[in-house]
């Protein structure tokens, strides 16, 4: 089986329309969780630009524990409210960093990151994990990543749950 999508970089909100599509076609009908977060990150690595990290780190008891990415390696557990990505897992709510330089207890994985985007995954009420995108780009990230990662982490929320 092979997948190519038609995805054009250009237009940013075809694209994430387009990526909604593709990302429904790739994980419809899978119940396991490390597949569909592994082909979202990798999807996501593919078709969103100027990325060096496009992960996963997963709710497991009081922290994150990291999950399938696309990048450098990175660390592996991050306490509720540390960093980025614990702020946005510990608030529940999406964090669009334009320089994480500036953002107090970022906790750099890659020293290439200059921004990063963090949006939270919840099914039911239920805190799941995050996503975490990272750029070497300051600003790379705005409202209408926000609103188009929120999306798919939407629909990918129950099938990873
Ligand atoms: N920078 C993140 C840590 C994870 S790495 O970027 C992959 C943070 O501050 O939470």
């Amino acid at each position: 089986m092979s997948w190519a999508f038609e995805i054009d970089p250009a237009d940013k909100s075809a694209l994430y329309d387009e990526l909604l599509k593709a990302l429904d076609a790739l994980t419809a009908g899978e119940s396991d969780p490390i597949a569909n977060m592994a082909n979202a990150a990798a999807l996501i690595w593919q078709y969103l630009p100027d990325l060096n990290w496009a992960g996963f780190y997963r709710a497991v008891g009081d922290e994150l524990v990291l999950g399938p990415f696309q990048g450098k390696p990175a660390c592996i557990r991050i306490a509720f409210g540390a960093g980025v990505c614990g702020t946005a897992a510990a608030t529940r709510t999406a964090q669009c960093i334009a320089d994480v330089h500036s953002f107090p207890g970022h906790i750099a994985c890659d020293a290439a990151s200059a921004s990063e985007l963090v949006v939270p995954i919840l099914t039911e009420g239920r805190l799941l994990g995050v996503l975490d995108l990272d750029s070497p780009i300051v600003g790379r990230f705005d409202d209408q990543d926000v609103a188009g990662c929120t999306a798919l982490m939407e629909l990918l929320a129950p099938r990873i749950g």
